[in-house]
């Protein structure tokens, strides 16, 4: 957890490092001349090399947008008896390659299926929700998309296996998902120190939060903040319910709101840290652009937005094997949109200011703006 403090004048970056319970200070500008201390826990301070993963030399990768490989990749995948045998590789190698990394995939989704979840889905639905059209598709491998009780039990362990897949490298599961979480959020505290010219988040928003993954390290990391998570799957919602039910209480509990994000009904300068984790990639780019629009209208002056996702300037990325890329876009319908959309140019469109990107990890990037006082 981290600790803000404001002081003036500070010339010196401290810290005595390492070990369990040890804490490291940090020295960042507050915006009206003086400094703000961020005190970090050794497990953000631990966290990775922000800044230090590689860039590609494409503005993309070639597999994505309007290249004739990724026309190739399209056509591949538009022939219906291709496109089952792919959902279902595609479907397999997430399973085998989770189970391999000891991820139990099976043990998890089992225990979520086997369990009273389905009692919370009545207080967490809205039944005259409109869904977008793009969020009936089928979608990674799920005829049903996210609207299904199986892609909902399933969802963390496909989480944690997209973070292993982008820190292979680290010990464990539990170390990559420090390093992911724990850059993505220390991107998200320095920008709001550096730019917001206020110490509090009072209120966030996960947008697309699915079963709370992102909406707990959220909640973590900011215990005195009220967090609401926010998703268009009422099964992912109850999942996110029902988890976070069994877990230890918090002074401030998570609030969870089915809804859509391009149009939360929320009211206007409401939030001071609005995320959306993870979830352009799998939107058409007017989708995108509602989804940060409605971003701006909800945070107050000051709040900061952050988007963080798969990276079009990652290296990894950008050299991915052509049997990897395949089935990901088999799974993944609007990828190509997403890689196309300037995403810089959208938040400038939408009134931020103060846009930074950064890659948080191998392949992930995270975007930071704000909006102007
Ligand atoms: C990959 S998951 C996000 C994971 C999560 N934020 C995390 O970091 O672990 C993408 C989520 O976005 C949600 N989603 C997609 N479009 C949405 C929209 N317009 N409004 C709200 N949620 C949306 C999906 O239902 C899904 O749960």
């Amino acid at each position: 957890m981290a600790v803000l403090a404001p002081i003036q004048n500070l010339s010196a970056i401290s810290g005595n490092g390492n070990g369990v319970g040890s804490r490291r200070r940090l020295r960042t500008r507050n915006g009206k001349g003086g400094w703000w201390v961020v005190q970090m826990a050794a497990s953000d301070a631990a966290a990775g090399q922000i800044g230090a993963y590689e860039e590609g030399k494409l503005v993309r990768p070639k597999w994505t947008g309007q290249t004739p490989l990724s026309r190739l990749v399209g056509a591949l995948i538009s022939f219906k008896p291709l496109y089952s045998f792919l959902k279902l590789g595609a479907r397999q190698v997430l399973i085998s390659t989770a189970e391999k990394n000891n991820i139990p995939w099976r043990e998890m989704t089992k225990e979520i299926l086997e369990s009273d979840v389905y009692k919370e889905l009545e207080s967490i639905q809205n039944r005259s929700l409109v869904y977008p059209d793009y969020y009936l598709n089928p979608f990674h491998a799920y005829d049903e998309g996210n609207l299904t009780w199986l892609a909902a039990a399933e969802a963390e362990a496909a989480t944690m296996s997209m973070v292993r897949r982008a820190l292979p490298d680290a010990s464990s599961v539990d170390e990559a998902n420090q390093i992911l979480r724990g850059n993505w959020l220390q991107a998200i505290e320095q920008h709001h120190l550096q730019y917001s010219g206020t110490s509090m988040i009072g209120d966030i928003l996960d947008i697309g939060c699915s079963v709370g993954v992102s909406t707990r390290h959220l909640a973590d990391k900011f215990p005195t903040a009220k967090v609401t998570g926010l998703d268009l799957s009422p099964y992912f919602l109850a999942v996110a319910q029902y988890k976070e039910k069994k877990s230890a209480p918090r002074k401030i509990p998570i609030s969870w709101m089915h809804a859509n994000g391009e149009d939360t009904g929320l009211p206007y300068k409401s939030f001071d840290l609005v995320s959306i984790a993870f979830v352009l990639h799998e939107c058409p780019e007017r989708a995108i652009v509602n989804l940060v629009r409605e971003a701006f209208r909800i945070l107050r002056p000051g709040g900061t937005l952050a988007l963080t996702d798969n990276s079009p300037k990652s290296k990894i990325l950008q050299e991915l094997p052509p049997v990897l890329f395949t089935l990901m876009k088999s799974t993944e319908p609007f990828l190509d949109e997403y890689y196309l959309t300037d995403m810089e140019a959208t938040l400038r469109e939408a009134g931020f200011a103060n846009i930074r990107s950064i890659l948080t990890d191998p392949r992930h990037m995270t975007m930071t703006a704000t909006v102007p006082q």
